[in-house]
């Protein structure tokens, strides 16, 4: 096996969580031989034995390392990707990878040009809650599907750092509309017909804090992607609607169920029900017994799953999992949100 010699430049909030999570690995898979940040600030808790520089440059310069990982803000990435490549280091490069997908056809040239592995962590497509729907679309668990709904909402509505800043890479949409589009890119196995998207300056007066992206998919499926950091009623929550029963999920953890009907395709004789607005035949509460709940998949998976992919691919033993045309792909369909929300229109998609 050959080892991943880790270089970290930009260790900040990411360059820690990255840090704690490759510790969990034996350095014969992945060590972390350096951490590289301007601010000296940020070195002083580097962990034990590893090196310490004060910028990119010298890190590639001195230490012993065979792959970067950028975890600097955004605007950077190109640069650091620059950088590392043209002196030959492999490259893992935090999201989104790219301000433009202009920027990012310049890092895939830039490291296909010095042969080197260039990757982005999105390391999200590893979250219990996503993969346990994954599962759910992979097994068609709820049959021919029509809508996926994928909701984040927050009360937290102020963006903290640079991520107030526009010209910083700031706005949800570059902080998590990038894995939350990444997710839904990676469960649909279709073409995209049309983008339309709604992004606002809720609370923020120079970045997105809340969107909703309806993305048509050519296998009929429709996916709702919604995020609100100023909502009031924080949660994440997944819904899956097929034509034999619907998944839902209320949280990170994964909590939810699977419902279906008793009476399936039957011509049910219409309950009329009051309700306080007014008598329903079709939308009352379900009679007992014809709601029927089953449990969810089981996942059994962690974030760190995307530096065990790294590794496998890193010796050749397969593929990298991130590969750079899904990112661009992600990337477009941004650019595609940002297009229909300015126009109010619906953008036409592959
Ligand atoms: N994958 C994820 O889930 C995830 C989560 C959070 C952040 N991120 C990404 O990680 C990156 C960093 O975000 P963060 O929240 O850690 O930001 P941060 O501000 O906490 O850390 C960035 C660090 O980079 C350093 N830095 C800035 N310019 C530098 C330069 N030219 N050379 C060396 N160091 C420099 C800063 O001093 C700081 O310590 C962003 O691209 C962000 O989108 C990814």
């Amino acid at each position: 096996m050959k080892t991943i010699k880790l270089g970290i430049v930009g260790f900040g909030f990411m360059g820690h969580c990255d840090a704690e999570s490759l510790a969990t690995f034996s350095d014969d898979e992945i060590k972390l031989v350096a951490v590289a940040d301007t601010n000296p600030e940020q070195l002083k808790d580097a962990p034990e034995g590893v090196e310490t520089y004060g910028s990119i440059e010298e890190m590639l310069e001195k230490a012993d390392i065979n792959t970067v990982m950028i975890s600097t803000p955004n605007p950077s990435h190109l640069e650091m990707v620059e950088k590392s490549a043209n002196v030959g280091k492999h490259i893992i490069c935090e999201k989104p990878a790219a301000m433009s997908v202009e920027q990012f056809d310049r890092m895939v040239e830039v490291t296909k040009k010095n042969n080197v592995l260039f990757t982005v962590h999105q390391q999200r497509r590893w979250d219990k809650d996503y993969r346990i729907m994954k599962e759910v679309y992979d097994r068609k668990m709820v049959g021919d599907m029509y809508v996926i709904k994928s909701q984040l909402y927050g009360f937290n509505g102020n963006m903290h750092d640079w991520h107030v800043f526009p010209e910083m890479g700031g706005g949800m949409l570059y902080d998590w509309g990038v894995h939350l589009i990444d997710q839904i890119l990676n469960m649909v196995d279709s073409k995209i017909d049309s983008i339309f998207a709604d992004m606002r300056n809720v609370i923020n007066e120079k970045v997105d804090d809340y969107f909703n992206i309806l993305i048509k998919f050519k296998n009929g499926i429709t996916a709702e992607i919604e995020l609100g950091t100023y909502y009031l009623t924080p949660k994440r929550a997944w819904f899956i609607g097929g034509n034999k029963g619907s998944a839902l999920i209320d949280g990170f953890d994964g909590e939810g169920k699977i419902v279906r009907t008793a009476h399936l395709l039957e011509n049910v004789p219409g309950k009329i029900t009051m309700t306080a607005a007014g008598p329903t035949r079709s939308f009352g509460p379900a009679a007992p017994g014809l709601l029927i709940d089953e449990p969810l998949p089981e996942v059994n998976v962690a974030q760190r799953d995307y530096f065990v992919h790294f590794i496998k691919a890193f010796n050749g033993e397969e593929e990298i999992i991130v590969k750079p045309e899904q990112v661009r792909r992600v990337l477009s369909v941004m650019d595609a949100v940002r297009k229909s929300a300015a126009s109010g229109e619906a953008v036409k998609f592959e």
